[in-house]
């Protein structure tokens, strides 16, 4: 059996917004503090910040880096994370269990963010413990320019330019019985509506996302953005999308499928905005912003307990070869969604369910996950062209029989290149891949070919061997005439450039 498709650039998905590569930092766990933020570390620069992680961070494109949560910003003062550090309050962050010690806030996170090229700020309001006033003052301090109490306290805090942040997200997860503060649909769409038009009135440029729902499996999904979207629909640019997987009692089959429920969760919202855009006669297109998704063994037991510690080992995920398969079809099922799919973020950064991992005062590296990313971020830059794979498939347990393979594939106008990432499901059988190219006549060669796979399925990186795993040339990929022809081993990730 072979898979295979056709490219052509008359059929397009639509342009990558340079924001679907955005990702995440919360005040959880060690994503910020021992993550990110290290002062006294060999690498500290004279701002705390780590710059191996720095450097990490960098080569692996991030471009939007949502903050300050997260479950963390519905129990948080943003207050508390400005000014002089030493008369910053300690604090209970009632969401992780942990203590907050404020010494990392909102100027150490824009300066932190300012150290990333390419990158741009977006901020969380907290509305599950505060509401519209604290998001006004909070946009305030960040973004008018001075000549006013709180701006002023900006300035002299020590930042005289505004920060300008444009991405705002209108508070976190309200859907969630787990959120603290947690509303009804219509009481969060009424709060999230009367924010959203007082921001407005602040700063015109801001740019707002609704929250929509935690999961797909959530119970008031398509109810919730229903209600929310009619109370917020000529307010708000995005509305909210989260998705973790995990393998669960051993169904691997599964595990390797879960890209056709974050493609179906998508399409599905999509619907639902349309349907409320439909009703209220409305000419505007809300997009998605998908700004928390990964690979997440939320049900395995945790390192250290929840005691009120600071910076505790939470949710640090080693993450194996087939996490990165299933990684690299989350990212791909975001690419083939590009048109609606106008920003995503990676949960997290650091340490967190993350890309990347520290040891306090010793090494940082990179797990398997942060390859397909980097690849993705920095050659999926375009314009998507339609892909309908023609793949053999295999039965599993939750989503039936599923393509062995999964595709998309960018087109950069600029220089003319094609990129087509895949990813082979198949834990046993590597298969062929022929892709037939029409109009594309400009493409003569297959300059890479990068494979992320291994012959051990769990293989990790870990502080003892960071670099066990890492992507490898692939042999034998060929474009021949007008038909490009791969094999793509099994239970891998796959990069092929085209020029
Ligand atoms: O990313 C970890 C947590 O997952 C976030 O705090 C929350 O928004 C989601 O439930």
């Amino acid at each position: 059996p072979t898979a295979r498709f056709v490219l052509d650039p008359a059929f397009a998905v639509g342009d990558v917004d340079p924001r679907l590569f955005g990702s995440f930092v919360e005040h959880l766990g060690r994503c910020v503090y021992t993550g990110l933020y290290e002062p006294g570390h060999p690498a500290a620069d004279a701002d705390g910040l780590r710059t191996d992680v720095l450097d990490l961070i960098r080569e692996l494109g991030v471009t939007a880096i949502r903050y300050p949560g997260g479950n963390f910003v519905s129990g948080y003062d943003w207050e508390d994370g400005v000014g002089p550090k030493e008369t910053r309050p300690r604090r209970l962050d009632p969401a992780w269990r942990s203590t907050e010690t404020n010494q990392f806030g909102l100027s150490e996170f824009m300066a932190f963010v300012r150290k990333v090229d390419g990158a741009e700020p977006m901020l969380a309001a907290n509305l599950g413990t505060r509401g519209v006033r604290e998001a006004l003052a909070l946009l305030e301090y960040a973004n008018h320019p001075g000549g006013t109490t709180r701006s002023d306290q900006r300035i002299a805090h020590g930042d005289k330019e505004p920060y300008g942040v444009r991405l705002w997200c209108l508070g976190n997860e309200m859907d969630g019985p787990w959120q603290i503060g947690h509303k009804e649909a219509d009481e969060y769409g009424k709060l999230a509506a009367a924010t959203a038009w007082a921001m407005r009135l602040v700063d015109p440029d801001v740019r707002l996302v609704a929250c929509g729902s935690s999961a797909q499996f959530m119970p008031t999904f398509g109810a919730w953005e229903s209600a929310v979207l009619e109370h917020t629909y000529d307010l708000v640019d995005y509305i909210s999308m989260h998705a973790y997987y995990e393998e669960k009692e051993g169904d691997r089959d599964s595990f390797l499928a879960s890209a056709v429920d974050t493609e179906s969760f998508i399409e599905n919202t999509v619907a639902t905005c349309d349907s409320v855009g439909a009703r209220l006669k409305s000419k505007k297109r809300i997009d998605i912003a998908f700004d928390e998704w990964n690979v997440w063994y939320s049900s395995r037991p945790e390192a250290e307990p929840r005691n009120w510690q600071q910076a505790p080992r939470l949710l640090e995920d080693v993450y194996t070869v087939t996490d990165a398969v299933v990684f690299g079809s989350l990212l791909i099922a975001l690419l083939r969604h590009a048109d609606r799919v106008r920003l995503a973020c990676l949960a997290q950064l650091v340490n967190v369910i993350a890309p990347i991992m520290t040891e306090p005062g010793g090494p940082a590296w990179r797990q398997t996950t942060f390859f397909p990313f980097a690849q993705a971020s920095r050659h999926g830059r375009g314009r998507v062209l339609q892909v309908n794979v023609d793949s053999p498939t295999y039965p599993t347990e939750k989503f039936g029989d599923v393509p062995l393979v999964q595709a998309t594939a960018v087109a950069d106008d600029t220089t003319g290149a094609v990129t087509v990432f895949a990813v082979n499901r198949s834990q046993t059988d590597a298969l062929p891949l022929e892709v037939a190219l029409r109009g594309l006549d400009g493409l003569t060669r297959v300059v890479e070919h990068s494979v992320l796979t291994d012959p051990d399925p769990d293989a990790r990186n870990t502080l003892d061997q960071p670099e066990r795993v890492a992507p490898a040339a692939a042999t034998g990929t060929v474009l021949d005439g007008a038909v490009l022809r791969a094999t793509l081993p099994a239970l891998s990730w796959n990069m092929i450039r085209l020029v």
